[in-house]
């Protein structure tokens, strides 16, 4: 199959699973979980749960990787609703539509958050009750990705260093952590599930960190090139938040040279893992547009 194709199809088997695995609109109490259906079935690239199926696919197993890549998507999705609130990036569009917080309201946005990331727990813990070192192994990946010290330390950061100048390194703190901690995770808990070998999980979360890195520098160099239509997102925010970017601290030419540079380190692992669609998967990140 085409890598096109692949990728419609993972993206398919997500959607499907996230309709299935998520509470009904029409569950009590019915305005929370609307909100988390909303900002779930919003749209999105859903590009963390397909690395996830991907790096599953990777190895010979029968288990479902489709719960762990649900759980993934709504521990995602409650980090873009609060990183839009007003206290944090105040941004009242994302995935082409009203915010959380302006669709409904705060107090809801906050909740609709929190209720999906403790989703995305339960849906580990019931769904690999079976599998109990598998379970207990993608809970501790994913609490580890998502905790203080990674994904809320990157997002810390990023909100500490507003109006400050930052250095390079700590630039690549908080890329590493808000960003690609959770594309690292997901790929580490795909291969979790296919039984992989501890060498073969850091093999595949160094190409986590490439790629994942190499993302939030597109996501800097789009929001100072793209359009909001392209991007169903504001544009142009991390300047009027004074934020430290990629390119506001290295300008546009070294952020796309750093990220061909990444892009090219992820190809080299993928030729060692012999994984041509996680190949192809980084050449897209590398190519995309919104
Ligand atoms: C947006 O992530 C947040 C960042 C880490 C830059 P995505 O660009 O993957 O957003 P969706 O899921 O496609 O909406
Ligand atoms: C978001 O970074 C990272 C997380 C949501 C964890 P940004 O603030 O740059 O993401 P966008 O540009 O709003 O999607
Ligand atoms: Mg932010
Ligand atoms: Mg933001
Ligand atoms: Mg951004």
């Amino acid at each position: 199959m085409e890598f096109k194709e692949k990728l419609a199809a993972y993206v398919r088997d997500i959607e499907q699973a996230l309709d299935k695995l998520t509470p009904s609109s029409s569950t009590r109490p019915k305005r929370i979980h609307e909100a988390m259906r909303y900002s779930l079935s919003a749209g999105g690239k859903r590009i963390r749960p397909s690395l996830l199926l991907a790096s599953r696919d990777l190895f010979d197993t029968k288990i479902s990787a489709a719960p762990a890549a649900v759980a993934v998507e709504c521990l995602h999705t409650y980090t873009l609703i609060h990183d839009d609130l007003p206290a944090m990036d105040d941004s009242p569009l994302r995935r082409g539509v009203p915010t959380c917080h302006i669709q409904f309201d705060e107090a809801t946005a906050v909740l609709a958050g929190d209720a999906l990331l403790t989703l995305s727990f339960e849906l580990l813990a019931t769904h690999y009750s079976s599998y109990p070192e598998i379970g207990l192994g993608l809970v501790n990946i994913l609490s580890e990705t998502a905790g203080s010290q990674r994904l809320i330390g990157g997002q810390m950061e990023d909100i500490l260093g507003e109006d400050q100048q930052l250095s390079g390194d700590e630039l690549n703190f908080i890329h590493l952590n808000k960003t690609s901690a959770l594309i690292e995770g997901s790929l580490k808990m795909g291969a979790t599930i296919g039984k992989a070998s501890r060498d073969q999980i850091e093999q595949i979360a160094d190409y986590g960190r490439c790629i994942g890195l190499g993302f939030q520098i597109m996501d800097d160099i789009l929001d100072a090139t793209s359009s909001s239509e392209t991007m169903g997102k504001e544009v142009g925010a991390d300047e009027a938040a004074n934020k430290s970017t990629y390119v506001s601290i290295h300008g546009l030419q070294y952020s796309r040279s750093k990220l061909d540079e990444l892009t090219e380190k992820a190809y080299q692992i993928c030729a060692d893992l012999n994984a041509p669609f996680l190949r192809n998967f980084a050449r897209y990140l590398n190519e995309r547009t919104f």
